[in-house]
């Protein structure tokens, strides 16, 4: 059942051995909706991102291969190493479109027990598979016997609306015992959605549950938080979620924490800006049909910490051109 695991400390100096696939880094992205897409990889990678997901892809949606698919699976060869995730709730398909993605090449496939969105929670998918354990388990069963090669992890919730972790632990068993290679757990009920405080305890309870590696997440967006994260529920590497939105800075600066070195200093705005630039680039290079909608989001992630974003939302939200965004970028005070 169990493969070869070996897990380390979280900083670079380690190692996250899952499977054939070894990560030198503890430090892990995500995947989020309409978010995580080849612009913000590759401009994260620049600054240091070891590892991403792209967004969730439903496995019916990639069997009969729709347009928004293809868009969520484009990629490029410096976009490595890179997982998938997939959300579904029928085990066949979810087996089929595991194949495929091992397949495609990707690095990581990984189950999405956690969506709250009622698009998703509706018909069976996501978080809602937290309170059918034995239709998940179903899943990692059909999964684990068609992906081999990859390392295969299931993404959870803490529980549906139980509070407890409870619900997460028999998942993370099930998961274990259906030979998964490790599971993430964000601290957060299904009910919670994205509000409140993660839940360090709960992931704690599913670490000391099962002997796979447990990745924990919620509310990580520096170095002090991705610490607490790791001394309070003992997980063995660390995902950021929003925590990357426009700060491609933060993997490094945790990185550079949790191996014994000093605080890095904080991006100037000159560098915020260049980033940012380079971000408007990439969008208009990778997505240009959707770039002026995505830069209008993406540029408030940047300058969200800054006195001057109330204003400069307002003015983007109105631009109409990708010139007149570059150019609200670069006056921006
Ligand atoms: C806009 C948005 C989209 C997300 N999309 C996904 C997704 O596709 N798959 C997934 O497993 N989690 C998704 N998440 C959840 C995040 O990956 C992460 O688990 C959650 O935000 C908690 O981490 P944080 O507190 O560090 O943000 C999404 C979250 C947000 C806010």
């Amino acid at each position: 059942m169990s493969q070869e695991i070996s897990v380390c400390d979280i900083g670079s100096n380690h190692m996250l051995k899952l499977k054939n696939f070894e990560l030198k880094s503890g430090i892990l992205q995500s995947p989020m909706a309409n978010c995580t897409d080849l612009p913000f990889r590759l401009v994260a990678r620049e600054k240091g991102m070891k590892f991403a997901f792209l967004e969730m892809i439903s496995a019916e949606a990639l069997l009969y291969d729709t347009r928004t698919t293809r868009e969520i699976l484009k990629t490029v060869p410096e976009d490595r190493p890179l997982g998938a995730q997939l959300v579904g709730c029928n085990p066949d398909k979810m087996a089929e479109a595991g194949a495929m993605l091992e397949g495609m090449g990707f690095d990581w496939i990984d189950i999405n027990l956690g969506c709250p969105v009622p698009k998703v929670t509706g018909k069976g998918g996501g978080s809602s598979l937290l309170k059918e354990p034995e239709v998940a388990r179903e899943i990692f069963q059909k999964m684990a016997a068609t992906v081999k090669k990859v390392p295969l992890t299931v993404k959870m919730r803490k529980g549906y609306s139980d509070e407890s972790g409870e619900e997460a632990v028999l998942i993370a068993k099930y998961a274990e015992d259906a030979g998964l290679d490790a599971v993430t757990v964000h601290g957060r009920t299904r009910e919670q959605g994205y509000s409140g405080k993660a839940d360090y305890e709960a992931i704690r309870k599913v670490k000391e549950a099962v002997s796979i590696p447990v990745i924990g997440n919620g509310d990580v967006v520096d170095a002090e938080s991705a610490e607490r994260l790791r001394s309070m529920s003992g997980c063995d590497a660390v995902m950021i979620g929003r925590g990357g939105l426009g700060n491609p800075w933060i993997y490094r600066e945790i990185e550079q924490v949790m191996n014994g070195g000093d605080q890095l200093p904080a991006p100037s705005l000159d560098e915020i800006k260049r980033t940012l630039l380079r971000h408007l680039e990439l969008e208009i290079k990778y997505e240009e049909r959707t770039a002026l909608f995505q830069m209008r989001r993406v540029a408030c992630w940047y300058f969200r910490q800054r006195p001057g974003v109330s204003d400069f939302r307002e003015k983007i939200n109105h631009s109409q051109s990708l010139d007149e965004v570059r150019h609200l970028i670069q006056n921006f005070e």
